[in-house]
């Protein structure tokens, strides 16, 4: 057994293979980076989750710790904890939904691509253990620069022959979190009813919150529009900037990575019509991989939908988004390919 799974030493315990709610196998998932800011809250929602029957949790500090922990919750899951790459490929086998938050997160005067350097060698390990031990995974990918780690994690897959592009999703749930938080402010909504698609990317004016589409049908005036647009944009700093050194987005992020890997789960069960937005790889801009709807099935993104008609500011937008996601996408595959 792994460490961390506590034994019963003359006490023999009786852990069941949990089934999730009506009586289908539950899912095996993974979160690499389980001890950080967002790895804690997220195992917490993820122990939370009845789709969920194995949570391993994996980090290189403070994993036997955090797994005690949230395995002492009265759920479904059985909890167990690796510490450490020699426990990587045991974290790993098996596994259905790996999500990875591993990485450093930035500080005021940062942008996400400074962390590319420490983060991209990160992603590039922890993928090459997905290929070799759990190749058929779906991968939640949280690292930021998400818009280059997705083509670093995409090239190791390459690499080692595994690449299926379907399986592979950068995570911008808390863009669309956040454009329904603020649309909902400024239409005076509960942001439960409101539904903003953001596409693009995840990095500044790569991230396009489409408020042309908002459900339900809204208009808005052109301060609205420059006030939200930018608000969305710079979500994450907002945060940074408040937490002042101390890290960004992690509880809102682990709420964020929860709804989108429960979809994801819903997806593979066979759920009908499970639509979120993801960074993947598409054909829907000129650019190998774009954020868009996807649907969710059981073969990962099955589906990836084109834009819909945007306006002239959104137009605008869109081409901004464009140049800066091509050099972004770029340095990732580069980094693999050298
Ligand atoms: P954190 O520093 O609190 O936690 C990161 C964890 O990763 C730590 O526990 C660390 O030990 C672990 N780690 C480092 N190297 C590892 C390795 N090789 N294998 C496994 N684990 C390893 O940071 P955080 O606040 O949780 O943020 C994590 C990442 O998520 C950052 O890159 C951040 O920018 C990103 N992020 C992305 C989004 C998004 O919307 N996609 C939102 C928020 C944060
Ligand atoms: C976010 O959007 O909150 C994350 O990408 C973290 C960050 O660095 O802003």
């Amino acid at each position: 057994l792994p460490p961390n799974f506590q034994e019963g030493g003359d006490v023999h315990l009786k852990r069941v293979d949990c089934r999730a709610k009506g009586g289908a196998p539950g899912f095996k998932v993974a979160i690499l980076g389980a001890a950080g800011g967002i790895g804690q809250p997220l195992a917490l929602l993820m122990k939370m989750n009845p789709l969920v029957s194995v949570l391993h949790l994996y980090d290189v500090v403070n994993a036997p710790g955090v797994t005690a922990d949230v395995s002492h919750m009265d759920t479904g899951a059985v909890v167990r904890g690796f510490l450490g790459q020699p426990q990587l490929e045991s974290a790993l086998t098996g596994m259905d939904l790996v999500i990875i938050p591993a990485g450093v997160p930035r500080k005021p005067g940062m942008t996400r691509d400074d962390l590319f350097k420490i983060n991209a060698g990160i992603v590039r390990t922890l993928c090459e253990g997905i290929a070799k031990c759990c190749p058929n995974a779906v991968v939640n990918l949280i690292s930021n620069p998400v818009n280059s780690t997705v083509a670093v994690a995409a090239e190791v897959f390459k690499k080692a022959g595994t690449y299926d592009p379907k399986r592979l999703l950068g995570v911008t749930t808390l863009d669309v979190v956040r454009a329904n938080t603020f649309v909902a402010e400024v239409l005076g909504l509960d942001p439960r009813e409101v539904d903003v698609p953001v596409v693009g990317g995840h990095a500044g004016v790569t991230i396009l919150p489409l408020l042309s589409q908002v459900k339900p049908p809204s208009s808005f005036s052109p301060g609205e529009v420059d006030y939200l647009t930018d608000r969305i944009q710079n979500g994450g700093t907002e945060v940074v900037e408040a937490k002042a050194g101390a890290g960004s987005a992690t509880l809102s992020m682990a709420y964020a990575a929860a709804k989108f890997a429960d979809a994801c789960l819903r997806g593979l069960k066979g759920e009908a019509g499970v639509v979120e937005c993801a960074f993947v790889a598409s054909e829907v801009t000129e650019l190998p991989f774009f954020a868009t709807k996807v649907r969710l099935g059981r073969a990962g993104a099955e589906e990836v939908y084109q834009l819909g008609p945007l306006n002239e500011y959104e137009r605008m937008g869109l081409e901004k988004a464009k140049k800066e996601l091509a050099e972004s996408i770029q340095k990732g595959i580069d980094f693999i390919r050298g």
